[in-house]
């Protein structure tokens, strides 16, 4: 099995999304410029969502143009209606992630419908947007555990999961939205899916709320997933899921990943230089081992 993982940094969108200091667009932008440098080759540059849920993206079109996103396959942009959809193609967006969960209490919270209503929505949405030659990833979010609902089966995330690869996504990320699950967890959740979808067309994104984060990780690539989101700096959270922690650390996944004999093709030294501009210029502080191992004094 290949030993390349692909790494999605989501800092930008995830790590940004749920903060409650105003972030000025021109650090959103630096920081993006920053991780690429890192050699990061796919990334969440923002959200086209109701800004007035989400006040952290509505700068969204700027940082896409100042990065140049539609000249960049890799860069991705979340996308939660029709509106978001128009927005997306109106900025020349290659990649686009539409998001629902697997219960329909947080999708409710979220995007302000059941899931199966979500899942209507979205083929729609995901039919445009690949008509137009945009790669689309669809996320399930709570894949084991929902903030206002409890415990989530394995059983119920596969279906969602096999809907949104019918309906066309390239791409189906698994959200571990509350970052509480350990890894027996995740195998269950991950075999479940696997099932109904590609292990090549799985994506891991986990937070990392009780430290459980790198473990989930490894057991993904252990399961033979090869794309994997994670933070700069453990940055991240929704702010619609009470009590959850930020993405599980870039620096953190980089480290175990090189230190397991796999490649990611992001340089260690400079992605810490981009976790210090996070820390330093934009005051938000890194939560991760391997920053606070090599960068902390
Ligand atoms: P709604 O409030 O149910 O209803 O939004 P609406 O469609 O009537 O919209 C309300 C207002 O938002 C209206 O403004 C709309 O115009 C505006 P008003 O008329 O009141 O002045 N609006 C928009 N404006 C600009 N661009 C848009 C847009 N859409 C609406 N695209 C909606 C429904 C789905 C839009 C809303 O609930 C929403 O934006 N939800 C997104 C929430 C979100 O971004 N959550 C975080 C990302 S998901 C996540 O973090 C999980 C993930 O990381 C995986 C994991 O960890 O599990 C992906
Ligand atoms: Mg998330």
């Amino acid at each position: 099995m290949s030993t390349q993982v692909s790494i999605v940094e989501v800092a930008p969108r995830d790590g940004l999304q749920a903060r409650k200091e105003h972030i000025e667009t021109a650090h959103r932008i630096e920081l993006v410029e920053r991780l690429r440098r890192s050699g990061v080759a796919r990334m969440e540059v923002g959200a086209f969502v109701s800004p007035q849920r989400v006040p952290r993206m509505a700068d969204t079109a700027e940082v896409m143009n100042a990065v140049g996103a539609s000249e960049r396959a890799g860069d991705m942009v979340l996308v939660a209606n029709e509106r978001g959809l128009e927005q997306a193609l109106e900025e020349g967006a290659r990649a686009i992630a539409v998001f629902t969960a697997a219960s329909d209490a947080f999708a409710e919270k979220n995007i302000g419908s059941t899931v199966a209503a979500s899942l209507e929505r979205f083929a729609l949405i995901v039919t445009r947007a690949r008509y137009a030659g945009v790669f689309v990833r669809g996320y399930v979010s709570t894949i084991t555990d929902c903030p206002y609902a409890g415990p989530v089966d394995p059983i119920a995330v596969a279906p969602v999961a096999k809907a949104l690869r019918d309906m066309g996504c390239q791409e189906i990320a698994l959200g571990e939205t509350l970052g509480k699950a350990t890894p027996a967890r995740i195998a269950a959740v991950v075999e479940a899916v696997a099932r109904e979808v590609p292990i090549s067309a799985i994506a891991a994104h986990f937070h990392d709320t009780y430290g459980m984060g790198i473990a989930n990780v490894w057991e993904a690539v252990r399961l033979g997933i090869r794309t994997v989101d994670a933070a700069a700096g453990g940055l991240g959270g929704c702010p619609f899921a009470p009590g959850a922690a930020g993405n599980v650390a870039t620096e953190d996944v980089v480290y175990l990943l090189n230190g397991q004999g796999m490649e990611t093709g992001i340089a260690l030294d400079p992605l810490l230089d981009a976790v210090s501009f996070c820390a330093t210029t934009m005051g938000i502080a890194p939560t991760s081992r391997v920053y606070k191992a090599l960068r902390s004094v």
